[in-house]
């Protein structure tokens, strides 16, 4: 047996995780201590990770999770991850992407011969169509590019290795951006982008930063305690937007609109609006509060609420909408439109 065969027989034998000591290496492959010593240091520096015991109890183990075990996966069950890696994909951005591509060619390399063919191009059985446009919020549909990436998966690093990362998160309303240091807790996805959530280290408040408005994201070598109660199901369901809505009722200008209840119901069923402030204003009207004044934001929503809605504030969109008004009803003044009979 030649030293790499031997190198081999003993990582294979370290790889059940129990304690093993020198001298049963020696006596198993027949060779000396000095020489099953000699073997291990080779093994190091190799870089596998082989923690030494000493005493009389001592031995050798490898560090747990060096070695998986095989995973032995049906035809099935390959098609299951196949098809779940299709619907991964159709979202525009995954965290740790190029992993995923590895792991999925690892999953290819490992199929039968005879499913080969069919699942290697597991996109012409599988299709899933991309999530249409939201035309309230059309600003989601912004092309990935290659910060949003490193953002996803420098945030998802820092929550394996439970450290803390540092950005720039652009604010496109205000045209400004604000370096963050956060300790990574969990990513979440929502019509078609990814959101960032963890404790912001200057304010010690769980924050919620949109993965595409990240940018220059880079690991910190600082050490966090994750916290164990922290789960991001208790920020589904919009709540972690009515949290920041609060916060940028504090942050932003307001924009006002005087609705009818009927309105509001309306309202209320947009995954967005829901979350802002709705105030009974008398008279069956209600205030709604929104934390922009951005008008390719608000005008829209004017404009799509339609009579009944009147915009409160702020005055130079109130203005914008009446000269839109008056000139919509010239045109309809006007009469009906002539049109050429043939
Ligand atoms: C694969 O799935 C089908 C449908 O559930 C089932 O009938 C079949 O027995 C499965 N094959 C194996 C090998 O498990
Ligand atoms: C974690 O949650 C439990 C139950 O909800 C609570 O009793 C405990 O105080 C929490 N711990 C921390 C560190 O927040």
């Amino acid at each position: 047996m030649n030293p790499i065969e031997r190198a081999l027989g003993i990582l294979l034998l370290l790889t059940g995780g129990k304690l093993v000591s020198a001298t049963v290496l020696a006596e198993r492959f027949q060779v000396s201590l000095r020489t099953v010593y000699r073997d291990i240091d080779r093994l190091i520096a190799l870089g596998v990770p082989v923690d030494a015991e000493r005493g009389a109890e001592g031995g050798y183990r490898l560090a747990s999770g060096y070695l998986q075990p095989p995973v032995a996966l049906t035809r099935n069950e390959t098609a299951a991850l196949l098809a779940a890696m299709a619907l991964v994909r159709s979202s525009r951005t995954v965290p740790l992407a190029d992993d995923l591509t590895s792991a999925e060619k690892k999953l290819l390399a490992s199929l039968p011969k005879s499913v080969h063919g069919l699942l290697k191009e597991a996109d012409r059985i599988v299709g899933i169509e991309p999530i249409p446009p939201d035309i309230f919020h059309s600003g989601t549909k912004a092309e990935p590019t290659e910060d949003w990436q490193r953002a996803l998966d420098g945030f998802m690093s820092g929550i394996l290795d439970s450290k803390r990362v540092r950005f720039e998160h652009v604010n496109p309303s205000r045209n400004s951006a604000k370096g963050h240091d956060v300790e990574p807790y969990g990513v979440m996805f929502d019509r078609d982008l990814w959101y960032l959530a963890g404790r912001c280290v200057d304010t010690e408040m769980v924050k919620v930063y949109r993965a595409d408005r990240v940018r220059d994201l880079e690991i910190s070598g600082l050490f966090f305690r994750p916290d164990k109660n922290f789960s991001i199901k208790t920020m589904l369901g919009g709540a972690w937007l009515s949290q920041a809505m609060r916060r940028w009722e504090q942050e932003e200008e307001i924009a006002k609109i005087l609705i009818t209840a009927k309105q509001a119901k309306k309202l209320s069923a947009d995954w967005y609006y829901r979350h802002a402030v709705f105030t009974p204003a008398g008279e069956g009207k209600i205030l709604v509060s929104i934390p922009s004044t951005d008008r390719a934001r608000i005008l829209p929503l004017v404009r799509w609420l339609g009579p009944g809605a009147e915009l409160l504030s702020p005055d130079a969109l109130r203005l914008e909408l009446s000269e839109e008004y008056a000139a919509l009803t010239a045109l309809y003044r006007a009469g009906s439109p002539v049109t050429n009979s043939t």
